[in-house]
Parts: structure tokens; C-alpha cells; sequence
């Protein structure tokens, strides 16, 4: 006859302890880490431990089960969160990790992968080219390919399960003169914050699901 201790410690046992995942983010103008503690408040929905760090001050990811990093592009993706992924591509080769890159322009050219990694685009961020099969400079310089292409060159052969590409938010106040022309011409953004709740949020609902291959259904 089983004992009601003998139960209990079974149920322990059987109960999964939550799965750990570390939110690294970089910035430049302050409108990332709301994104990175967006994704983190829905990681904690689905039944996750989740902690955000800054890429500068992130320490170590031992301990943890999965590592999200994220972003955003100025003038390629955040020097910080490139440098962390850089230099704990060991460590991270280790654990699942996922990206996301926050940006101003991104042009949608069909791709739903980036050298396989899967990507995922907001809708409020993707353009689709004006003329299909001929692309602008900027069209060009904006696609999937480009941004998320040159990252997973330099982290190589680290390998996210997935890459998220998110609108970002734009304050000409807080940028000096050549930042502002780089985004006016260049990248021909628009200013204001473009940044799109619902998109973060159900991208990081599936991540439980891309991380670690469960599907786990929101608690709240
Ligand atoms: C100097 C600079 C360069 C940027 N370069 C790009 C770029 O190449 N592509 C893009 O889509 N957005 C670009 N952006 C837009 C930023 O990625 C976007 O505004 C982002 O949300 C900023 O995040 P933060 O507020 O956390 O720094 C750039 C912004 C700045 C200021």
C-alpha cells in the first residue's frame, strides 16, 4: 500500500521543474528592452523561468536552459549583442538559443528562412518591394538575408533555432546628424515607435514550443 509521502515524493519526481531561459538584449536608444521584458512576461505565461540581462552584463548562462538574444540593427545588428553571442558561442552552442532584431525597415522578399534558420517578420515592419524581381538599393540593403545573413556569418557555426524581426522605435531627438541621415536616406525609415505588442508577444508564446520542442499553453 502506497504511503501518503511515498505519493508525494512520486509526484515530485514526475513534476518537470520550469525550464530556465536567459533574455539578453543590447541597446542604443531604450526601445529594446521593453521588447526583451515583453518577451520574457510571455515566456513566464507559458510556464517559464524567465530573466533579462543587458548584453554588456549578462555573465554567464550556466544554469540555464535556453538563451534568447536580441538587438537592434545600427548599422548592422547592436555591436553588443554580436559581441556577447561572440564570445560565448561555446556556451551557447550548448543550449537553444533564439535571436531577435529589432529594426526600422525590413523588406519582405518571400524568405520565411535565412540560411535555415527560420525567421519570423511583424507584420507592422515588413514592406513588400514595389517591383517584384527588381529591388531598390534600400529594398536590398533591408532584406532578411542581409541583416540576420551577416550575424549568423560572424557567430559561426552557432545556429538559433529561430530569428525574430521586429519593429523598433525611431527618436530622431536623440541621434546626431549623420545617425539621422543614415536612417532618412538609407534605411528611409520613419520616425516614432513602430514597436507591435502582439507581434512580440505571440512570437514569444511559440518559443517554449522552437526552444525546446513543447507546446505549452499560456496560463493566463
Ligand atoms: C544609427 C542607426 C542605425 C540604424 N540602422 C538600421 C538599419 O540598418 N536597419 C533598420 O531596419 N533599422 C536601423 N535603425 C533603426 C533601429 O534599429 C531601431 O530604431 C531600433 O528600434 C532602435 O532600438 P533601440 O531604441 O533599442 O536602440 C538604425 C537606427 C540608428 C539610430
Amino acid at each position: 500500500m502506497k504511503t501518503e509521502a511515498g505519493t508525494a515524493m512520486e509526484s515530485a519526481a514526475t513534476v518537470a521543474s520550469p525550464r530556465r531561459v536567459l533574455v539578453v538584449y543590447a541597446t542604443k536608444y531604450g526601445s529594446t528592452p521593453k521588447v526583451a521584458e515583453t518577451i520574457a512576461e510571455e515566456l513566464r505565461a507559458t510556464g517559464c523561468e524567465a530573466e533579462v540581462r543587458t548584453a554588456g552584463d549578462a555573465g554567464t548562462t550556466a544554469g540555464f536552459d535556453a538563451v534568447v538574444v536580441g538587438g537592434p540593427m545600427i548599422f548592422g545588428w547592436h555591436k553588443d549583442a554580436l559581441k556577447y553571442v561572440k564570445a560565448r558561442r561555446d556556451a551557447l552552442a550548448a543550449v537553444p538559443v533564439a535571436y531577435f532584431i529589432t529594426a526600422a525597415s525590413l523588406t519582405d522578399d518571400g524568405s520565411d528562412a535565412v540560411d535555415g534558420v527560420p525567421i519570423s517578420k511583424d507584420s507592422w515592419l515588413v514592406k513588400k518591394p514595389r517591383r517584384e524581381g527588381k529591388l531598390t538599393f534600400r529594398e536590398n540593403y533591408a532584406r532578411p538575408m542581409n541583416y540576420l545573413g551577416d550575424v549568423l556569418c560572424a557567430t559561426k557555426p552557432l545556429r538559433p533555432r529561430q530569428a525574430a524581426f521586429f519593429a523598433g522605435a525611431l527618436d530622431l531627438t536623440k541621434m546626431n546628424i549623420l545617425e539621422k541621415l543614415f536612417v532618412m536616406l538609407v534605411i528611409g525609415a520613419s520616425p516614432g515607435d513602430g514597436r507591435h505588442w502582439d507581434a512580440v508577444r505571440e512570437w514569444a508564446r511559440g518559443l517554449p514550443g522552437a526552444l525546446f520542442g513543447e507546446e505549452r499553453a499560456a496560463t493566463r
